[in-house]
């Protein structure tokens, strides 16, 4: 949450931080802001509100400078005001810095310092940060260093990090030392693009797209240093340390809407190719089965494995309960998905023989970073299923397999899910051709994976079906969503995306449950959204909706083709194709992505900022 970005180079850098933190709004759009260093003076500008707001403020104001740092602002510590905006100064107005993370001891250095008369302007936590570095480069200054020294600055900063408490990500500059920005990681991710002459600063890799491949991660406890033609990174316990760079692929290429008007939109178009892509080099006719280059788990390791936890949150936890169904299926290991933030503090009893999946779009989750170092601080091997390349989980965990999907800047989560599943599903062929599945049972697995993204590609004919059951029932308060076996998950996932952009109420069940509670809930003006394509549980899931049906409730069903026998009974059906049971989530939870998001331009909602959200949740 927040995103950082940085300058130091030859060109204007008000332009690029502008870019940058356009790049980088998903991460929090509640204030947007700048500050420029240029001949021993730090202009700041910020407000709330989205980049735009911003960039119309630079206009009428503008900063002159090659070096700078900007932010925009998930609001966790202080309302999102003008004034609680990111950067923040010191009182001196020498030090100006930005911040992703949590101070959790801010209360208590804010205490310390305002008794030695300092005044604080914000709310936040951020800016105890910049005036408790401020404090010790006055005392360094004090005790003889000069100001314009770049080691009085690494002091002052190093005085004020060991000094605090929680997470962050800073990018920091000293207006006395104006060829310099400095950086700061503490669970909160950084990455320096390395140009020409020019470095950049980010959150992430997005806003180095087309300035520079080359990057260099920092680890926790890192501090870095950049000067236009020079790079020095010290660990808080080695001191200085070698920089690896590393070249980033061409997958973090495409963040261009195109012809579409929101990246929800374009990224649920995008799944017939992020499917593919998921699979893609991964299927081995020959032997029937699956293959992952980057496990970093040998056969006969996989082979002791008695027991899988898959651990995530939100739409990641959904697809690892699908994720759960098919490797018990197919694999026969038993298997649970947990809740990421419950998993890191419950202390779960996990064996030599037990194997850790986190599951994660972005990499950078804080819950799910947090139980994948508690699971390999136990010494339990912990893999990640992961989409971001370079992210914190990615490097942390043992080994793991990429979704290939591309970057997902929509907020709500679409074909990160989509590619879960089918790298999940090709981990179940995986495991469960090492045991006892018989190949030709691997063949048809393989066969009906392969037909997926077409069959994908054809589920999305249905939107114009969902426009009209969207403009049915958008101003509906309520939303139940139930569905069975395979179709669970996606009820949850589909309940979850209209929670998320269109802030109506919606509960996803087990279509069966509904009965023990959720049926009081039914009105005519309370839909139920029915997962019920053609299966083993079809017959138990019609009579559940008749159950329903008989109490008034209006019924939305996504249902095989020509269905007809559904069609006689619900208000509304949403065709799909038929597919194999394990292979259903791939269809069915699309036409309740594109039911979130028609539903949410009808209220009028901001489809990819979502109010109170933010792309990566990287506070606990
Ligand atoms: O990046 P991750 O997959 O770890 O993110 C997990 C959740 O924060 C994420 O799926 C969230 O629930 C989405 N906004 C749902 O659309």
């Amino acid at each position: 949450m927040c995103g950082i970005v940085g300058y130091v180079g030859h060109r204007p850098a008000s332009d690029l931080l502008l870019d940058g933190l356009s790049r980088l709004e998903y991460r929090g759009y509640d204030s947007a802001g700048i500050a420029v260093v240029e001949d021993r003076e730090i202009a700041v500008r910020k407000r709330r509100g989205r980049v735009a707001g911003l960039i119309e403020l630079i206009e009428s104001h503008p900063v002159e400078g090659s070096i700078g740092i900007g932010h925009t602002r998930w609001a966790t510590h202080g309302d999102p005001s003008d004034v609680n905006s990111h950067p923040h100064l010191d009182e001196s107005g020498r030090v100006v810095l930005v911040h992703n993370g949590v101070i959790e001891n801010h209360d208590r250095l804010k205490a310390r310092l305002s008794e030695t008369g300092c005044g604080f302007r914000s709310s936040t936590d951020t800016e105890v940060v910049a005036q408790l570095i401020g404090w010790h480069l006055e005392q360094f200054i004090e005790s003889g260093h000069a100001a314009d020294d770049p080691e009085t600055c690494w002091s002052a900063l190093r005085a004020t990090l060991d000094e605090l408490e929680g997470t962050y990500g800073l990018g920091v500059l000293f207006r006395d030392c104006p060829g310099h920005l400095w950086a700061a990681r503490c669970g909160s991710p950084l990455v320096i693009g390395v140009g020409e002459q020019e470095y950049f600063l980010a959150s992430d890799t997005s806003p180095l797209i087309g300035y520079t491949r080359d990057v260099v991660y920092l680890d926790d406890h890192d501090t870095a240093r950049l000067g236009r033609d020079e790079i020095e990174v010290r660990h808080r316990d080695v001191g200085t340390r070698d920089v690896a760079v590393q070249t980033i692929q061409d997958e973090a290429v495409d963040v261009e809407l195109g012809e579409f008007p929101h990246y929800m939109l374009k990224e649920i178009y995008e799944q017939p190719d992020s499917i593919r892509s998921a699979m893609r080099g991964r299927m081995d006719g020959d032997d029937a089965t699956a293959v992952f280059g980057g496990l970093n788990a040998d056969a006969g390791e996989l082979r002791r494995i008695d027991r899988i936890v898959l651990t995530a949150c939100g739409t990641s936890w959904h697809a690892g309960l699908v994720g759960e169904y098919l490797i018990e299926e197919f694999a026969r290991i038993p298997t649970e998905v947990e809740y990421a933030s419950e998993l890191r503090y419950r202390n779960a009893p996990l064996t030599d023989t037990t194997m850790v999946f986190a599951i994660t779009q972005s990499g950078e989750t804080a819950d799910t970073l947090a139980a994948v170092r508690e699971c390999r601080r136990k010494g339990h091997k912990t893999l990640a299923i992961c989409n971001t390349v370079g992210s914190t989980i990615a490097r942390e965990a043992d080994g793991g397999i990429y979704l290939h999907a591309g970057p997902e800047i929509g907020v709500a989560s679409t074909k990160a899910f989509t590619s879960q599943v089918t790298v999940l599903a090709l981990l179940a062929l995986y495991l469960g051709r090492m045991r006892h599945m018989s190949f030709r049972a691997g063949e048809a697995f393989l066969e009906s994976l392969e037909a997926m993204p077409e069959l994908v590609a054809r589920t999305l004919e249905c939107h114009d079906a969902v426009r009209e059951v969207a403009r049915r029932f958008a101003d509906c308060g309520n939303f139940l969503y139930l569905g069975r076996q395979y179709n669970f998950p996606v009820a949850l996932e589909g309940a979850l995306k209209l929670k998320e952009i269109s802030y109506i109420h919606a509960e996803g069940y087990p279509a069966a449950e509904m009965k023990h509670g959720p049926i009081a809930l039914v009105d005519e003006r309370t839909p139920s959204v029915f997962v019920t394509p053609r299966g083993g549980v079809y017959e138990k899931v019609v009579s559940n909706l008749e159950e329903i049906k008989a109490r008034g409730g209006p019924v939305i069903a996504i249902a095989g083709p020509d269905d007809e026998r559904i069609a006689g009974l619900v208000d509304e059906v949403i065709p799909v194709p038929d597919v194999p049971e394990f292979l259903q989530p791939l269809v069915t939870s699309i036409p309740l992505q594109l039911l979130a998001y028609e539903v949410a331009l009808l209220r009028g909602c901001d489809v990819d900022r979502p109010r109170n959200l933010a792309k990566s949740v990287t506070v606990e």
